[in-house]
């Protein structure tokens, strides 16, 4: 008989297929919402699964499938998961890293120009019929070109972000703990600033670091605080990261220009500030979001499973511990 897997949420069809060639599938086409409760229930009798950032993969729930063997994300950020519980219980746990970079810098981006030039507020007013004529002061804006890109966390995603700012003529400063190769620096055209630093000086301010203990809340009121008036903050990485409260106040009380945002605290929900402002650009946690990156996301989380399930090391390990 095939192993049996879970697949946690709808995926393409494709994917289950590939699947379905080595495993007995438990599939969720209906996209139901399994949680704590749901998941120990579906994991009970699974040795692998192929789950969402969605999915709380915590110690209880990991605890409850005595056959699990493998769990993997179809996801770069793995929050989701508690690895210490993966590692004692000898389940590994992979990620997706590289096949969303792009499309993950694309949406930054995107969001960066909407927010730069009041995309939706402007677009909401057109669709309200308030558009009379054109008018020599509307919809100011602010420029991107020239400006001054600052990119916080600067792993993957970080760089592909930097590397688009050349056409844009923009000055590129960034910050992370320890600092890029001298060569990488320059492929993206980057300097390395403290945290102080990038703070102060960026007009568009990208967020691009995963979220664990010690970044939550890394932007909150002070740090708000030391950025311009002019300046935008753009995070596509996770909810949490930023304090929105303290985000919100600061919009409201345009302390900050304007923010463009694909990730929330407390997902799917998020604080109803937000949607009084009108110099923010929101979008429902859509970085990865194109068909082509979503099916190879599927399909790099289904050959970890495959790999891991069939003896062999899979190649998005993240708990290595767990072979010792
Ligand atoms: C999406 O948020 C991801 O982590 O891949």
């Amino acid at each position: 008989m095939k192993p049996r897997i879970l697949v946690s949420r709808a995926v393409f069809p494709e994917v289950i297929s590939r699947l379905a060639g080595h495993f007995e599938v438990d599939d969720n086409q209906a996209d139901v919402i399994l949680g704590v409760e749901g998941l120990k229930v579906r994991l009970a009798d699974k040795v692998g699964a192929l789950t969402a950032a969605t999915d709380p993969l915590t110690a209880a729930v990991i605890a409850a499938a005595p056959k699990l063997k493998a769990v993997c994300n179809f996801a770069v950020g793995y929050n989701n998961i508690d690895l210490a519980a993966c590692s004692g219980a000898g389940v590994m746990a992979t990620n997706t890293p590289g096949v969303l970079d792009d499309t993950t810098a694309d949406l930054a981006w995107a969001l960066l120009m909407a927010t730069a030039r009041r995309l939706p507020a402007a677009e909401r007013w057109l669709r309200n019929g308030e558009w009379k004529g054109w008018e020599f002061v509307q919809w100011l804006g602010t420029d991107v070109h020239h400006a001054t890109l600052g990119i916080l966390g600067m792993g993957r995603i970080g760089q592909t972000v930097a590397r688009r700012a050349l056409g844009f003529d923009m000055k590129v400063i960034y910050h992370k703990r320890t600092p890029l190769a001298a060569e990488t620096e320059a492929a993206c055209r980057a300097t390395w600033v403290d945290k102080a630093t990038l703070l102060r000086e960026s007009d568009f301010l990208v967020l691009l670091l995963p979220y664990t203990p010690e970044n939550h809340h890394l932007i909150g009121a002070a740090e708000l605080a030391l950025m311009k008036p002019t300046a935008h903050l753009i995070n596509v990485a996770r909810g949490g990261i930023v304090d929105d409260e303290a985000l919100i106040s600061a919009l409201r009380q345009r302390r900050l220009c304007g923010a463009g945002l694909d990730v929330y605290e407390g997902e799917p929900k998020f604080n109803p500030g937000f949607l009084e402002l009108d110099n923010v650009a929101l979008t429902p946690h859509i970085g990865s979001s194109s068909r082509a990156t979503r099916m190879a996301m599927a399909m790099t989380a289904a050959d970890n499973l495959i790999a891991a399930l069939s003896g062999q090391r899979p190649p998005n390990l993240l708990n290595p511990d767990v072979l010792a």
